[in-house]
Order: structure tokens, then sequence, then C-alpha cells
């Protein structure tokens, strides 16, 4: 699985200029490839996508938990309107930027059913990497579904805050591990004892995602930054399409 969040950008201009570069690069799968860009744009990169053929998906990178008078807030059944098939919850940016509790993202994983694909972010800062809490903090963030019957329509991407937007990421085998602990800890605190699929996020690139991918726990990746130039964006997941994953 391979996740382009686009977090705050794009212009109708970029996304036409991406859809040239992606398509011109891409070599055609069936890998699951997804695209979240700003809301405002999505019916926009659905249209274009169908009309290319490029055969990814749209998805969104939140969602509220409730709809009604709640200003600047989008809803599941919006979501789904909109034939979007998967959703980012629990960023860091959301929260840290929107101060989303793990409660918080709670309640907006439990309406989400079956039908939709979501993505679950977690991961520690700088601070609780370099006091050693990582576990601790990834426990807690996980607790979300503690108890829960989980789809294999969740998957989990651990992308530690400090590796966001800096170019500085855990060694692969750091990354390996840590998926293994992600996964030990999901499995053994869902009800239906889930193994999830787990992706990494944080500093992706084309020159470096293939020492990812190449590690057996890591099942794909969440790119921010890489993901906006559709050549590059497409070469990672050419990059991808050699594993078995
Ligand atoms: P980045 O962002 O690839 O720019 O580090 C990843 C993310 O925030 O999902």
């Amino acid at each position: 699985m391979i996740i382009a969040n686009w977090k705050c950008n794009g212009s109708k201009k970029m996304i036409h200029h991406w859809l040239n570069q992606y398509k011109n690069s891409i070599i055609p799968s069936d890998k699951y490839v997804g695209v979240a860009p700003p809301y405002l744009y999505t019916e926009n990169f659905l249209n274009s996508s169908i009309e290319h053929n490029l055969g990814f998906k749209l998805g969104v990178q939140d969602i509220n938990s409730s709809s009604g008078a709640i200003t600047g807030a989008i809803s599941l059944d919006m979501v789904k309107d909109m034939n979007c098939q998967f959703i980012i919850l629990g960023h860091s940016e959301r929260r840290i930027f929107f101060k989303e509790s793990n409660l918080k993202i709670e309640k907006k994983l439990d309406i989400i059913d079956n039908n939709i694909d979501t993505i679950l972010c977690v991961g520690e800062s700088a601070d609780e990497n370099k006091n050693g809490e990582t576990q601790t903090i990834l426990r807690e963030q996980l607790s979300v579904i503690d108890g829960k019957d989980i789809a294999s329509s969740l998957t989990i991407a651990y992308e530690p805050v400090w590796a966001i937007g800096t170019g500085n990421t855990p060694t692969s085998q750091e990354i390996n591990d840590i998926h293994i602990f992600i996964k030990d800890v999901v499995q053994s605190i869902t009800n239906n004892n889930i193994v999830p699929k787990v992706i990494y996020g944080g500093s992706v690139t084309e020159s470096n995602s293939e020492v990812f991918f190449n590690e057996e726990f890591i099942d794909g990746a969440l790119i921010g930054g890489a993901s906006l130039d559709g050549e590059g964006f497409a070469n990672i997941v050419n990059n991808f399409n050699g594993y078995e994953k």
C-alpha cells in the first residue's frame, strides 16, 4: 500500500501537471495506491483519474465524527458520497495543530464501517524518542482499538513525528522492529486478534524507499512531501511493485 498525503498543498494547475507526470511514469500494477488531496480537490482528482484510467484510490486526510453544525468539518457520509475509498486518521499534524486527542480519534474510528479503508497514524515525538518512550506512546495511541473487532480495512501508519518533513528517518531495521511491535500490540489488544498491515511514513523519497520496502514487516509507505511530484511519486510506486506485499 502506497498513500500520498498532500496535506494543505495543491491547485487545479498543479493537479493537471501532476497527473500528466504520473501517467507518463507509472508502470501499471494491482498494488493499492491512494492519493489524499485537500478535500476541495477530490472530485477534480477523481474525474481525471477515471478519465486517464490511472487506477489509484482517492481518500481524505481526516473526517469529523458527526455531521451538523460544525463549521469546517466533513462527515463520513460526505466522504462516501464523493466515492472516496480511504480516510487518514490521527495524523500527528491533526494531533498537534487541531489538538486531536486519542479519545477524539477513537470516536471517529468507531463510526467508520468496513466499506472504507482507514489508515490510523501513530508515532512518537523527538523528545519521547530521546527519552526511550516510543513503545509507551505507541501503546497509548493504539489503545483506541483496544477490545474492538478490527477489520482488514484498518491499516496502521507508523510515523515518528521527528521524521516527518525533516529528511531524518529511523534506520529501516529500527522501523521493521517497531512494525513488529505494533503488529504484536494490535494482535494482543483487539478482540479478534487481527494482525494489521503497517506502513511507514516520514521523509520517504524515491531514493530511500526501496531500503524500507526491503524490510519484511514494512507493508508500504505514507508519503507527504515527495508525493507532490507526480513523477517522483510514480517512481516510488514503481519501486514498490517489485515486492510481494
Ligand atoms: P513527509 O510526510 O513524507 O513529508 O515526511 C509524511 C506524512 O506526514 O505523512
